[in-house]
């Protein structure tokens, strides 16, 4: 599989040329050319051999996503597309399997993109770099430290919204295997200066900022802290708000990024209170005051501020107030006191917060220094990061643009000295002759500067340290004295009579001409700023502050550890970090990365030719193209090498079988390669010109096309024959298929046309011998049906004649027997008539009796008195008997009901029979009667407590007790009367009381009336005379009318044995007292409803309607 594998090269699909090396022809018009139209197609990474140009995007590109990491992981330099991770996996390789010590040199000016590619380069090596909670917790403090730096170190200038203000090299280490162990940060000169001045359209650090919008109420409340950035005069206020550039989130971040890499709480804390401290000093303001002796003395105008600073930093009010004020000078065991003028005041104002925020950032990365150190003792292999600002020239260039550009001459001659050696050492390494190689050395440039007895910087020192008036000017002075003669040093006072008519240079001025260009740099500053002093008075107050970071940053204001020797002065400073930078670097394998900004606007896509022209030119880029280029222009191992041009040449084509160093041999005699043009190393050929690799290149191009097209013609050929085969195969396979097919088909016909001639045949033969057959057949059957017909005739025949023999003899029968009964009826006639037609009429009837009466027997009806039904007569001669049998059938089954009666029930009929006999036919409400049983006692005086006096007045049996409608006679109302019949007596009593109203003897009831109609009234008339008819008759209504009466009629009957008189009449007459009133019922309408009404008409009128 691995031979299959496609080999990339970076000459593929190329944009300009990737390798600046490979440049035809080299001067500054084709390099740029060829970088604008790299970065028009988004290539913004080129090689200068193995240094990697880098032209700032100004916009995210779609490059740095975790699959470009894959992609670029363990792969060939050259393989790919130019790229940052091709140099990053490169580095990290060749320290993790070679054992080499790195450093990756990032230079370019500001907002080129550095510290963005410094970012890319640690976070593809985080990437690629081992696994692990451990591994990935270093990994994580690791890239968390930008931030923090960032925030504290970065601010926005013109050129560049987040720029770094201060170099940084950074240590990644890394244990054997090539997983990260920890690091260490080294910061060189942060621009202290920025503290308290920026320049126009700049911003102070971005702590400040992110500080004030990014704080809690809280936490600025503590640091005694107020919002609005126009509060403090150290926070310039034109660019205070940046597009893009979100503080209070980026707050947030730093907080959280100081969390991971380590810082405590209260740390944090204590860094954010000297970041107060310093914004509040910024506000701290003097007045003048004359004093007696004429010496002007400052004051402080307003105290609060500096009280508040002394309340957050813990330091004596009065001692910072007189630091302010005084400056002690101590020489030689004396003390001298002076006053500081306001000047001066302002002067040491601002020198504390310059001195406390560069402290504070030092130890920031002291202390990150402390959380990110490895920690093991194990050997550990290093990769260095160096983001350092790059060469600087502007309109007024000072002490720091010096200072910086020294140390960009520095990283040049590093350059030079080691890519001269690394190539020196791969000619020795791969046995090529050395030729030497003109080119600039900046040696002697670092000479002017560092030259410890004649240098720029010595002199400085010098000038800082003499006794008497130091100024600007008697260090330009000096200068002009002691570098006068020096090749790279302009001045318009110096010596040197070249420059004497050099009237461009300003007087109080100075031009190094650095390898990178000529720079002027104005002298104004250049004590002061090397000498960075700050009044001792200041540190010692410093130093008495009970917080504990303030005092830790100003150790030398302890007056038991008094030093009276000067501290090294800022200058001298950083020489000597930059020597140890230096010595450093020249241990490690350096790999460069060169940033170029576009543009000066921070804008994508502008491509601005004259700005990258001049970067170009301080970057020494050509001269970095020629110095790659000294030697040998390309070089190549021989096996990629032949496999890559081995179809140049017909030996080596398809496949060469002795070693790639003679293929290539062959390979460049057959293409007639002019010998100078290349050279063969142990491993590698050396070719000396681009336009040879170009040539090949060419060759290559146009044979891969031929070779395409051959494998083209070949695949067609191929594929055509293929086809053909395959068509030619198939008809043959077809024609097999269709000859079988119809061979098939025309045996088949053949088989079917002689079975059906078969058939026909067979079918004829056996037609024929079947009609035989059946002839035969027909034959015999012929014969039986005559002999069958035959022995038909002869049995009818005789049939026949047995028929006619019987027939006859019948007759003769018959005839005889006629003849035999005349004979017995002509003598027997006379008998018969006699007596036997009597006989049978008798007989007869006596038959049909008898079947009536077995026919009755089944028919009787059932043995209920009220079934009417009796069969139907059948002869009409037995009609009386039917009737008579049926009255007799009724009263025996009448006897046979009446003999289940018992005595009582025999009572209770013989009652009903009376009112049967009394009522029935006379009176209209007698049939609804009929089913009602007779009760008696109806009101049961017996149980009901409330009738106890009146049954007890009564001894005798009680045959009524209910309750009637007593007619008032005077106005026919009725009134309840409890009705009360015993053996002897009648008796009416209170319904409600029970008691008795009256009592009549029944001797003394006369008659009782009542109408012929279906009510319920009746009158009970009373012996006239009577005592009991003193009041007159009785009028009553009541339910049981039919039941009282007859039971009146009986018991009247038994007791006095006279017929009580009952007289049924619709009108009738009752005796009221003297009076007698006629009671007549007529027919009432229903509009009363169903019941009687009884009403009074005149005195001898009562008149019942009845409905
Ligand atoms: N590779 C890149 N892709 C996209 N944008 C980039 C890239 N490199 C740089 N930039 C943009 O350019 C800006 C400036 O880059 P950076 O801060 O790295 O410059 P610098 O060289 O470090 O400048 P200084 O010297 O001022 O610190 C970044 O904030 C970013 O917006
Ligand atoms: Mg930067």
């Amino acid at each position: 599989m691995a031979k299959m594998e496609v080999k990339t090269s970076l000459l593929d699909n190329m944009i300009g040329v990737g390798d600046m090396v490979l440049l035809e022809p080299l001067n500054e018009e084709t390099f740029i050319n060829n970088l604008k139209k790299r970065f028009d197609h988004n290539e913004i990474y080129t090689y200068i051999g193995s240094v990697v140009i880098s032209v700032n995007p100004y916009r995210s590109l779609p490059i740095y996503s975790p699959e470009k990491v894959e992609d670029y992981r363990n792969r060939n330099f050259y393989e790919l597309s130019p790229h940052i991770f091709a140099l990053s996996d490169e580095a990290y390789r060749s320290l993790r399997d070679q054992d080499k010590d790195q450093c990756i040199l990032i230079t370019g000016e500001s907002g080129a993109g550095k510290t963005e590619a410094s970012k890319l380069v640690m976070s593809y090596v985080a990437a690629v770099c081992g696994k692990g909670a451990e591994v990935n917790q270093v990994k994580e403090q690791l890239l968390q430290s930008n931030p923090v730096l960032e925030a504290f170190g970065n601010a926005k200038t013109v050129r560049n919204d987040n720029s770094s203000r201060f170099g940084k090299y950074m240590d990644i280490e890394f244990d054997f295997k090539g997983d990260p162990l920890g690091g260490v940060i080294s910061n060189y000169l942060l621009e202290k200066s920025r503290v308290v001045k920026q320049p126009r359209g700049e911003r102070n650090f971005h702590v400040f900022y992110q500080l004030l919008s990014g704080a809690s109420e809280e936490l600025l409340s503590k640091l005694k802290l107020e919002r609005d950035f126009s509060r403090y005069n150290y926070l310039s206020l034109d660019s205070a708000r940046v597009n893009g550039i979100d503080d209070a989130a980026n707050f947030r971040t730093v907080r959280n990024a100081m969390q991971i890499v380590g810082f405590m709480d209260h740390e944090a804390e204590s860094v954010l209170e000297v970041v107060a401290a310093v914004l509040k000093l910024g506000n701290i303001e003097f007045k003048p005051e004359s004093r007696v002796n004429g010496l002007d003395e400052s004051k402080i105008k307003d105290k609060n501020e500096l009280k508040e600073i002394c309340e957050l930093t813990g330091i004596d009010q009065s001692v910072l107030e007189r630091a302010f004020s005084f400056r002690t000078v101590e020489a030689k065991q004396e003390k001298v006191s002076t006053t500081l003028n306001v000047a001066q005041a302002y002067y040491a104002r601002d020198a504390l917060a310059k001195n406390l925020y560069s402290r504070l950032f030092s130890w920031l990365v002291n202390r990150i220094n402390e959380s990110i150190k490895a920690q093991t003792k194990v050997r550990k292999k290093v990769m260095g990061v160096l983001d350092i600002y790059g060469f600087e020239i502007f309109e007024d260039n000072s002490f720091e643009q010096f200072i910086i550009n020294y140390c960009n001459e520095k990283l040049q001659q590093i350059f030079i000295e080691l890519t001269l050696k690394e190539e020196q050492e791969e000619y020795i390494r791969e046995d090529i002759e050395w030729t030497h190689i003109e080119y600039f050395n900046n040696a002697i440039i670092c000479d002017l500067i560092e030259n410890n007895t004649n240098g720029i910087l010595a002199m400085l020192d010098e000038e800082c340290l003499r006794p008497g008036t130091v100024t600007d000017e008697t260090f330009l002075e000096k200068l002009n004295q002691v570098c006068a003669t020096h090749q790279h040093f302009e001045s318009r006072m110096s010596k040197c009579s070249r420059f004497l008519n050099d009237t461009s240079l300003p007087h109080s001025c100075f031009r190094i001409q650095h390898y990178a260009g000529k720079v002027l740099y104005q002298v104004e500053g250049f004590v002061d700023k090397n000498n960075d002093l700050l009044y001792r008075d200041l540190s010692q107050a410093m130093w008495k502050a009970s917080h504990t970071l303030i005092k830790s940053l100003f150790p030398e204001g302890n007056p038991a550890k008094i030093n009276l020797k000067r501290p090294p002065t800022a200058g001298s400073q950083f020489k000597a970090s930059v020597a140890t930078l230096m010595k450093n670097l020249q241990t490690k394998n350096p790999n460069y990365i060169r940033c170029i900004k576009p543009n000066d606007k921070k804008a994508a896509h502008i491509f601005n030719e004259s700005l990258v022209c001049h970067q170009i030119r301080y970057l020494g880029l050509l001269e970095n193209v020629r110095v790659r280029r000294a030697g040998y222009a390309f070089r190549q191992a021989y096996e990629p090498c032949l496999e890559r041009y081995k179809m140049l040449c017909k030996q080596t084509w398809p496949h060469w079988k002795g070693p790639a160093r003679s293929g290539v041999e062959v390979l460049f005699n057959e293409l007639e390669i002019p010998l100078d043009e290349y050279s063969f190393g142990r491993s590698k050929i050396f070719i000396r010109n681009p336009r040879t690799l170009f040539k090949l290149e060419d060759l290559r191009k146009q044979r891969l096309e031929d070779l395409a097209t051959l494998i083209q013609k070949i695949y067609r050929g191929w594929k055509c024959r293929t086809h053909f085969l395959l068509m030619k195969k198939s008809q043959i396979v077809i024609a097999a298929w269709y000859r079988r097919f119809a061979q098939q088909k025309k045996y088949q016909q053949t088989k079917s046309s002689a079975l059906v001639i078969q058939s026909y045949i067979r079918g004829w033969k056996a037609r024929k011998i079947l009609r035989e057959l059946k002839h035969q057949k027909r034959c015999k059957e012929a014969a039986t049906t005559i002999a069958a017909y035959w022995h038909g005739t002869q049995a009818r025949r005789e049939l026949k004649r047995l028929k006619e023999e019987a027939r006859r003899k019948h007759a003769v029968a018959v005839i005889w027997a006629y003849w035999l009964g005349l004979k017995v009826r002509r003598e027997y006639r006379k008998f018969f008539r006699a007596n036997a037609g009597k006989k049978i009429y008798e007989f007869t009837l006596q038959r049909i009796i008898q079947k009536y009466f077995l026919e009755m027997k089944n028919k009787m009806p059932s043995l209920s008195p009220i079934d009417k039904n009796w069969p139907s007569r059948p002869y009409l001669f037995l009609d009386s008997t039917h009737k008579e049998l049926k009255r007799i059938f009724h009263l025996w089954r009448c006897k046979k009901y009446r003999d289940q009666f018992t005595d009582q029930q025999k009572l209770i009929y013989e009652e009903k029979l009376e009112a049967s006999e009394l009522f029935k036919d006379k009176k209209a409400l007698y049939p609804s009667s009929v089913g009602q049983p007779f009760q008696g006692a109806y009101l049961e005086i017996n149980k009901n407590p409330k009738y106890k006096k009146l049954k007890d007045a009564i001894e005798e049996k009680i045959i009524i007790a209910e309750v009637v409608n007593k007619i008032n006679r005077a106005n026919g109302k009725s009134t309840s009367r409890i009705f009360l019949l015993t053996n002897n007596n009648l008796l009416l009593a209170d319904q409600k009381s029970g008691q008795i109203k009256s009592e009549v003897p029944l001797v003394d009831v006369t008659k009782v009336s009542m109408s012929s109609q279906n009510d319920g009234f009746f009158a009970v008339h009373l012996k006239e005379g009577s005592e009991a008819a003193s009041k007159g008759d009785f009028l009553f209504s009541s339910d049981h009318l039919i039941e009282m009466a007859t039971k009146l009629y009986r018991t009247t009957l038994s007791q006095t044995k006279q017929k009580l008189n009952i007289e049924i009449s619709d009108e009738f007459l009752v005796q009221f007292r003297q009076d007698k009133v006629c009671v007549k019922f007529i027919q009432g309408n229903q509009k009363n409803g169903s019941v009687p009404t009884c009403k009074r008409k005149n005195n001898r009128l009562l008149e019942v309607a009845v409905p």
